[in-house]
């Protein structure tokens, strides 16, 4: 049993470029958003309010969240880690912010240089204040599935992250297969634990397709009730704290197979393919999605 309607977050400007070695010029990350909100994704992750020393291809981010032509309807959250990023994100006008935070010690420690507790106790006043000046608050458990300096990840961990979120007040908690090695039965089970602690409607699904198993996971959860998805358009990404780390799930191979169960999305999808194809060529590479090589569909 699946759902009529997924909502789809566009990740590639944020979680796909973040990890670009070649600098990207801001008009270039502006046209990208911009195109992506004109094929009907409602959510486009815009940037993310970082230190620069730590991801410097996210230096730009206030010019790029300040140059976009915005599209009512849309919403363009930003990913910030401290108070000094949600300054930053509310001077350049930001109205949906997102937090993060793994479900690893190690891995916090190498991507935000802090103890999962000290990250928690980091983000509760960045969601309090950003809630009490009116912006939403999403956020993100990584390394949900497996960690790449620890290897496992207790389950119990990811649900009592997820449920610290909540309870903060974020809209919705995005669950990070950070490194792509889940396969779909512990998905599943992930998913359904996860619901049972805040229910269907709070959860999003954020799978990387390193190990290729992004799509069943995804169909897996879709199985459970799960109706918001993440994925980057031609696959772009991989993580900067994660070795080897692929790209999110390819929006255009989601909304591909989402159209197929009767599913809708609000997505044009050549639209999208002409996207992808066009990102991929800015940045000297074929689309990593199966659809952008695919030279005509039947
Ligand atoms: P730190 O070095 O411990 O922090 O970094 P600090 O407070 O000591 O600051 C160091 C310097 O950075 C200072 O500058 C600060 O001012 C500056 P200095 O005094 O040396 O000149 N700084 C900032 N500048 C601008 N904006 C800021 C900011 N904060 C500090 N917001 C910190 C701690 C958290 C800041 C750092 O580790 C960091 O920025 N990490 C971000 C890493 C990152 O972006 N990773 C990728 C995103 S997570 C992801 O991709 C996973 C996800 O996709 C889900 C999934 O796949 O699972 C979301
Ligand atoms: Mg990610």
């Amino acid at each position: 049993t699946t759902t009529a309607a997924v909502r789809i977050v566009e990740v590639g400007p944020r979680d796909g470029l973040q990890n670009e070695k070649q600098p990207v010029p801001a008009a270039t990350k502006i046209e990208l958003i911009e195109r992506l909100a004109a094929c009907g994704l409602p959510v486009v992750e815009a940037t993310s309010f970082v230190s620069p020393k730590w991801v410097p291809q996210m230096a730009d981010a206030a010019e790029v969240l300040a140059g976009l032509r915005r599209r009512a309807g849309v919403a363009y959250p930003v990913l910030v880690p401290n108070l000094q990023g949600l300054e930053r994100a509310r001077a350049a006008g930001a109205e949906v912010i997102a937090v993060f935070i793994a479900a690893s010690d190690a891995f916090n420690r190498r991507n935000i240089n802090a103890t999962t507790d000290e990250a928690l106790q980091r983000l509760t006043p960045v969601v309090a204040e950003a809630i009490r000046a009116g912006l939403k608050v999403r956020a993100y458990v990584s390394t949900v599935l497996g960690c790449p300096y620890q290897g496992a990840v207790a389950p119990a961990e990811v649900v009592r992250l997820v449920r610290a979120l909540a309870d903060l007040g974020c809209y919705e908690i995005s669950l990070g297969d950070t490194i792509g090695v889940g396969t779909p039965g512990r998905a599943r089970a992930l998913f359904r634990a996860c619901a049972d602690a805040v229910g269907t409607a709070r959860l999003a699904l954020h799978f990387h397709d390193t190990y290729g198993q992004a799509l069943a996971n995804v169909y897996a959860c879709l199985e459970e009730g799960a109706r918001v998805v993440d994925a980057s358009v031609a696959g772009l990404g991989g993580c900067p704290y994660a070795q080897g780390a692929s790209g999110n799930l390819a929006t255009e191979d989601l909304v591909y197979m989402l159209h197929g169960l009767g599913i809708d999305t609000g997505v044009d999808l050549d639209r999208l393919v002409e996207t992808g194809r066009w990102i991929s060529a800015v940045l000297g590479r074929a689309p990593a999605s199966r659809l952008g090589r695919i030279e005509r569909r039947v």
